[in-house]
């Protein structure tokens, strides 16, 4: 159970009465609201419950670079977090860089800094053989129906047919060269492709790594995207997307364990996605998508739950949205968004939830709309007690 925050009643405005969700089996959890009402502050409540309460990986996936923070004591709301019965206190997290953390962050001195301060930072590469052939191709925005697109496909997969998951992009370049039928100026223009790639500085060059190897199992972990480029199509949806479907392969073979009673050692999953519409953005495509649908759709069986925080959820796929069983909206004052919220609760809530998101004026403050329970509740957020790096 995860302890979010405390409850108001008609009569007294808050009470002590605490608001609660249920965390024992898979959720899906939309947090909303506009700029700076606290999203990315609640997101980080739900982690700290998590973290304490739950035998699961939490993975915070940060495109602002603002968790890392969670490292350390909130020292600034200190009064509050003791008023809550707790001490200000970090919590242990591994920050999962996409390539080397000293040239991402620009500096010996950072890393030493960050590390000084309590962040464990650990190299992230990905396996070529983790991509599939359309997303290699998606990744540099080509056509699979046209020459260059569908070079780069069948390289791909012919490396994948002879080399299993033991290839690299050099192994690709090769089987490019190798291919009999394609004038030069295709073959090269793949070639470029590839060796900017390279340049990237994300991907594995000699050995199959397990993902698995690098995830805190008992603590935080986030992958902090704020050094790679943004884009539908960049790498932080790749790097994301990779990390997803690895998981979710991963977790579905160790539920088939499970239900064989066979033995397994990787915990349920967590995975929160602050500004989520960069991810599965609605009316749009993008490398993340199709595994960020699966995921809410059909990660209830392998144990794999989703938390998703956006400014607009109109902004996010309804094929996640309407996954989601809770939501918690903090201030939003636009009739569209209103209205999303609405359409995406069942009829008989419509004139509490109009009611109560009106009654939301403070930062910290949020409507939690419960399905499961059937239940509109007006929640002051606690307070953290780990360092909120946001604005
Ligand atoms: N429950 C809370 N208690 C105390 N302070 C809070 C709470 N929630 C948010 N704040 C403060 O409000 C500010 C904005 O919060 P936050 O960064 O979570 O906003 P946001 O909704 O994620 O904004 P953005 O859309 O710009 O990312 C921060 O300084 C944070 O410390
Ligand atoms: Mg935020």
């Amino acid at each position: 159970m995860l302890t979010i925050g405390t409850l108001m009643n008609d009569v007294n405005g808050f009470t002590d009465q605490r608001a609660t969700i249920e965390s024992d089996s898979s959720r899906r959890i939309l947090i909303c609201g506009k700029t700076g009402t606290g999203k990315s502050y609640t997101l980080g409540v739900l982690i700290e419950e998590l973290e304490r309460n739950e035998d699961v990986i939490t993975i915070i996936i940060d495109p602002q670079g603002i968790f890392w923070g969670m490292a350390q004591p909130n020292r600034e709301q200190e009064d509050a977090v003791w008023d809550w019965g707790e001490s200000p206190q970090g919590l242990p997290i591994t920050v999962l860089v996409p390539g080397d953390p000293v040239e991402r962050y620009g500096g010996e001195d950072v890393v030493e800094e960050l590390e000084n301060r309590g962040v464990h930072l650990q190299t992230l590469k990905l396996n070529p053989s983790d991509i599939s052939p359309e997303m290699w191709c998606e990744l540099f925005d080509l056509d699979i129906s046209e020459l260059i697109g569908s070079t780069l496909f069948k390289a791909v997969r012919d490396c994948k047919k002879k080399l299993g998951r033991d290839f690299f992009i050099p192994d690709i370049i090769n089987e490019v060269e190798r291919g009999r039928r394609m004038v030069d100026k295709t073959k090269e223009a793949v070639i470029r492709r590839l060796e900017m790639a390279m340049d990237w500085e994300i991907f594995e060059e000699v050995r199959y790594l397990e993902l698995w190897e690098i995830l805190n199992h008992h603590g935080v972990n986030i992958l902090d995207l704020s050094p790679l480029d943004p884009g539908r199509h960049g790498l932080r949806n790749l790097v994301t997307a990779v990390l997803m479907r690895f998981i979710f392969r991963q977790r579905s073979i160790a539920k088939r364990k499970e239900l064989l009673n066979l033995a397994q050692e990787m915990p349920r999953v967590w995975l929160a996605i602050d500004e989520a519409h960069n991810f599965c953005p609605s009316g749009s495509s993008s490398l993340a998508k199709e595994i960020l649908i699966r995921w809410a759709k059909e990660g209830r069986q392998p144990g794999l739950s989703l938390i998703v925080a956006s400014q607009r959820p109109s902004a996010i796929d309804q094929e996640v949205l309407t996954q989601c069983d809770i939501k918690l909206v903090h201030r939003i004052t636009s009739k569209d968004d209103r209205r999303a919220i609405n359409a995406l609760s069942d009829d008989y809530l419509d004139e509490r939830l109009d009611g109560s998101l009106k009654q939301i004026r403070n930062v910290g403050e949020a409507v939690l709309i419960d399905d499961t329970k059937e239940t509109v509740e007006i929640v002051k957020i606690r307070p953290r007690w780990s360092f909120h790096g946001g604005n």
